[in-house]
């Protein structure tokens, strides 16, 4: 027997001891304490790592030791970490690192970058940093923060505008930030590279009064959804300039995924209700084309023919997507099944075969991606069932087991044989980290600015947060719908003077299709609990204005009075009744999940939240 062979047979040994170990018992509250504070420890080591022997190249070779400069050369890692240290709570190093960024970062450097990249990663970050910084309501002001993250964000954007001058409004895929658009820069880019742009140039247009940074990436995003097919599937690889589709493949993973998240996430930090219409129709259509219950397959976007039948990890953000739009029964399904995936190898492979159910060739690395661990923490914030803490166990198991190298964490070159590369994203710091501790922070008993803090956040698509603050949720243009959810009616509007009960009648017509399975009188009882509830109206709290509460509640009972809500939650809920059925159907994945013998209890006590940590740890202990 090789080494090699004899490892992986020792490997597999190991999670099937985990595997058998994680049925024995259930996460408790105590263990989720815990693990918590073992996630704090990644990152620390991580981080740490990265400030000793990388700082300020962008990215760590945890490895080696050394750093390398992979998207700027601007401390890439370290901006993207900003928001994660402020999660924490760790105000020296949030403090330090916000100053040191502000003196030292520029961006009149001669770089051709990625606009994706840099939008989501430098940008978000910079944007989700500067929103804690300055506002003493998170608990993380910095004394004499004078805006300049803001001021940063604001000339890196300026510095990314002339990828948008194209004839379809479709950006560029890359520009350079001190001449612009290279001569010969590619035509083609990406869906996702091109309608991924909408939220942290949204926000920032909201920051600066400067409507541009919105105009550019909404027009791209109109680009793209106005050469849609004929049943309403985008391709993967667009011309900007002829508006051709280059590569014809539909799908929610590769190339497009972010797409279909920033429609939702639009609409619901800017209430802009365009992005709402265009998030139905697609999400219909890939509802419809490309979901094979429980997986997700490629197809043409034109005769929706199925050209990849492939898993690929990219698609593991989708069940969290869905949990945004109170979808709940399939996102369980399909996380069920992609994470059978990961129990499979102990990571998910980049890609897996769904006709020979084994790693797609070329496709057997796992960098350290956080897609499965967003999907199951939205998952259990959304049903409270600890068979996702389960999972959340045994996605830190095997990164500590596999990943975790001299330095920091290393990318798994391939998930078989578990050979490490010399590479750490800077997402895993943003992401990866992040959703594992704001997993067992929840389960904990959470305490952060995210579940309890003064604003809803919006997660980036790398995970930064962008808090619905009355200035970025509520901008001129929207005035319109302002008090749209007060139910108390006559309550006049300080903007718009239009009173509430004139514009009940058309928002009774919003709240119609955004709630398209329930009846006109189901959607007007559950107003104040179904929708991204914006404006000033008071009679609702703070929790009730900016939540968003997706009840996926189609018995009619509507349980989830707002005097029942749980206000240190982020409110979504769903049905007892509905756990109960999703559960059965999920039974069908057998051996996917341990089973929590006391689960029939707790969830028939979950109605009573107030007492439910003090049972499951009585139960469980
Ligand atoms: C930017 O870099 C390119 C290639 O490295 C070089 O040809 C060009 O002259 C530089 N431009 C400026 C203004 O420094
Ligand atoms: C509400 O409806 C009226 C007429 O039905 C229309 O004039 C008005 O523009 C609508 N307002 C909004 C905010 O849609
Ligand atoms: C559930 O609640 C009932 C009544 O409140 C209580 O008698 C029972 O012991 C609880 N079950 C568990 C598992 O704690």
């Amino acid at each position: 027997m090789s080494a090699k062979m004899a490892a992986a047979a020792f490997l597999l040994a190991f999670f099937a001891s985990q595997q058998l170990l994680a049925r024995a018992d259930v996460v408790t509250v105590s263990e989720a304490r815990q693990l918590r504070e073992e996630v704090r420890d990644m990152f620390y080591h991580a981080f740490d790592g990265y400030m000793q022997h990388a700082f300020p190249r962008d990215e760590l070779r945890p490895l080696t030791c050394q750093g390398e400069d992979t998207l700027g050369g601007y401390a890439l890692t370290l901006i993207d970490s900003l928001d994660t240290l402020a999660l924490l709570g760790d105000r020296e190093r949030f403090g330090s690192a916000v100053e040191w960024i502000g003196e030292n970062v520029r961006f009149d450097i001669n770089k051709t970058v990625s606009v994706f990249e840099t939008t989501i990663r430098v940008l978000g970050g910079l944007l989700s940093a500067h929103l804690i910084a300055s506002d003493y309501s998170t608990g993380m002001k910095i004394q004499n923060y004078d805006d300049e993250l803001l001021h940063l964000a604001e000339d890196l954007a300026r510095r990314m505008l002339p990828a948008f001058e194209t004839p379809t409004g479709i950006p560029f895929g890359s520009v350079n930030l001190l001449q612009g658009v290279d001569e010969h820069e590619s035509q083609i880019t990406s869906t996702a590279g091109g309608g991924t742009l909408t939220l942290e140039f949204g926000v920032l247009s909201r920051l600066t009064n400067n409507p541009i940074f919105e105009q550019v990436t909404k027009n791209a995003v109109r680009g793209i959804w106005a050469r849609r097919s004929k049943i309403n599937l985008v391709g993967a690889h667009i011309n900007v300039f002829s508006g051709e589709w280059t590569q014809k493949d539909a799908g929610i993973g590769t190339s497009i995924d972010s797409f279909y998240e920033y429609l939702l996430k639009a609409y619901l930090l800017f209430g802009d209700d365009e992005y709402l219409f265009m998030f139905q129709e697609a999400y219909k259509a890939a509802m419809h084309y490309l979901y094979h219950d429980p997986w997700y397959v490629e197809v043409n976007m034109n005769s929706a023919v199925t050209v990849w039948p492939l898993f690929n990890s990219l698609q593991a953000f989708w069940p969290g997507l869905q949990v945004l739009y109170g979808d709940i029964a399939p996102a369980i399904r399909t996380h069920a099944a992609f994470f059978s995936v990961w129990k499979r190898y102990g990571f998910t492979p980049e890609g897996f075969n769904l006709a020979s159910f084994s790693i797609q060739s070329g496709q057997r690395s796992y960098p350290l991606r956080p897609e499965l661990i967003e999907s199951t923490y939205w998952l259990f914030k959304a049903t409270r069932d600890f068979r996702y803490l389960d999972a959340g166990r045994d996605m830190v198991a095997s990164i500590q087991y596999g990943a975790r190298c001299p330095c920091g964490y290393c990318h798994i070159a391939d998930v078989e044989s578990h050979k490490q590369d010399d590479h750490m994203e800077s997402f895993f710091l943003a992401e990866t980290v992040k959703y594992l501790w704001l997993l067992f922070d929840l389960a904990a008993g959470p305490d952060n600015i995210v579940e309890n803090g003064p604003y809803k956040y919006i997660f980036n698509t790398e995970s930064h947060l962008l808090p619905a603050t009355a200035e970025i949720a509520l901008a001129n243009e929207h005035c319109s719908y302002l008090g749209a959810f007060c139910r108390d009616g006559g309550e006049r509007d300080a903007f718009t003077g239009i009173s509430s009960s004139y514009q009940e009648a058309n928002d009774t017509r919003i709240t119609d299709s955004w709630m398209s399975s329930s009846s006109p009188s189901e959607a007007e009882n559950s107003f104040t609990t179904s929708s991204f509830i914006k404006g000033f109206c008071p009679t609702l709290t703070h929790d009730q204005k900016f939540g968003f509460s997706y009840t996926a509640d189609k018995h009619g009972t509507h349980n989830v009075e707002p005097a029942n809500q749980h206000q240190s939650h982020s409110a979504i809920m769903i049905s007892e009744s509905l756990v109960i059925n999703s559960a059965a159907i999920d039974k069908s994945y057998t051996g996917q999940y341990p089973e929590n013998p006391h689960r029939e209890e707790i969830e028939k006590n979950s109605s009573d939240e107030k007492d439910s940590q003090l049972v499951r740890e009585q139960i469980q202990t």
